[in-house]
């Protein structure tokens, strides 16, 4: 991995909310996992967009709808470059990743899955890629298979090719949100091509905080969110293959997505507009690509090394001064695992941890983390949640640990 030296401090200053305090105390934002702060630079590029620039794009002749156009088309291919995407065509602009996956199932799954048809998922994944293939077993009874994990976290690929035998999709997470596990994402999706399934990759905690080639991992499908990558909320992305895109059907209906609409019928727009039917979210869009930029002049591979220091740091330091009393969920290889910690701590219910935690103004989730199946088997209906990411610093897993101490005051544990 490829680094360099990063002014830490000074990202951490870009990001107005963390300037906060709250009742004299200073923010401790630990919940990027389920979404994270903006930086400076992508809420002056959608404010200077709206105050000086708005217009709607693709439709009117006018110069600044226009620049809006080369500004949202310019998005993309910042997009482009960051996965590695082999055409700007490739790359769909949705709502969120959560929505890219629920076009893949309504679009490619219903042209492609028949009744008995095989899907394989894995026991890590969060809802947005259990539900939507759910509903597909409702509406044509195709069979969901899932691949098991190992003690650690890991996914268990021991019995890998018998789960895949005449499965049509194999979709799996890039690394779970509650036990920060990384997949082997090239080698499921060479399994997959293996048995003859495509490969979807929820790619929507992995992005945010990793380099990314979607044609080094050979995956047919890659989704992500913008509002987990310091972009804005509205806007995700769907990246696919462009045969498989120029071979499903469209998903929504309306403006954009047409080249031709007559009283007998209609015809699709290009790739990628026929993706993208009605007035996108033209001012998220454009605040993806700032976002883009953002991270791009950082670097994601010095994101990544941050990252896995500060995963380090607060491993050894809260299992140092908790011992037995904390329990922090999977792999404990850092090499194998992003900035997401999901933890017990002695018998205090998550939500409590959670709330004793904001009394110090520091942000954790506590819940089921949108992965109810997963929280069964680690036989919890809830823990609490530290996700770090670049904006974070070694004084803000401190001042974790520091909390945790309040928290055993309280409920004297
Ligand atoms: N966005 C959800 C989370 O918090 C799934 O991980």
């Amino acid at each position: 991995m490829n680094t360099t030296r990063v002014d830490w401090a000074a990202v951490k200053a870009d990001f107005p909310v963390l300037q906060r305090m709250i009742d004299g105390q200073r923010l401790v934002y630990l919940d990027s996992a389920n979404t994270s702060q903006k930086p400076n630079a992508v809420i002056d590029a959608m404010a200077d967009f709206m105050r000086n620039g708005y217009a709607p794009i693709n439709r009117s002749a006018y110069r600044m709808a226009g620049e809006a156009t080369d500004l949202y088309e310019g998005a993309r291919s910042k997009l482009q470059r960051f996965i590695n995407a082999r055409s700007a065509h490739e790359v769909v602009f949705t709502k969120n990743a959560t929505e890219s996956i629920n076009l893949i199932a309504q679009t490619w799954g219903r042209a492609n899955l028949h009744a008995g048809d095989v899907v394989v998922l894995t026991h890590m994944e969060h809802h947005a890629n259990i539900v939507p293939w759910h509903m597909l077993v409702a509406e044509r009874g195709i069979e969901l298979r899932w691949i098991p994990l190992t003690d650690d976290g890991q996914l268990d690929l021991s019995n890998l090719s018998t789960l895949l035998d005449g499965a049509k999709i194999l979709s799996f997470t890039a690394m779970s949100n509650v036990l920060g596990t990384i997949s082997p994402v090239k080698q499921l999706c060479a399994a997959a091509h293996a048995a003859g399934a495509i490969a979807i990759v929820d790619a929507c905690q992995f992005v945010p905080h990793n380099v990314t080639d979607v044609q080094a991992w050979d995956a047919d499908f890659v989704m992500f969110s913008g509002h987990k990558m310091v972009g804005p909320t509205g806007v995700g992305v769907l990246w696919g293959r462009e045969e498989l895109l120029e071979a499903m059907p469209p998903f929504l209906g309306g403006g954009n997505m047409i080249a031709d609409v007559r009283l007998n019928g209609f015809t699709t727009a290009e790739l990628p507009s026929k993706f993208e039917a009605g007035t996108p979210a033209i001012v998220e869009v454009i605040g993806l690509g700032a976002a883009v930029d953002y991270l791009t002049n950082i670097g994601m591979a010095n994101i990544r090394h941050h990252e896995m220091q500060l995963t380090e740091y607060a491993l050894s330091t809260l299992n140092a001064r908790y011992g037995d009393d904390i329990v922090i969920h999977g792999p404990r290889n850092i090499e194998i695992r992003g900035a997401v910690l999901s933890f017990a701590f002695r018998d205090i219910h998550p939500h409590d941890v959670s709330q004793i935690l904001d009394e110090k103004n520091v942000c954790v989730r506590a819940g089921h983390h949108c992965a109810k199946p997963l929280m069964k088997l680690l036989g919890a209906n809830a823990t609490a949640r530290a996700s770090f990411y670049l904006y974070n610093d070694q004084t803000d897993a401190d001042a974790l640990a520091d909390a945790l101490d309040g928290a055993s005051d309280i409920f004297g544990v």
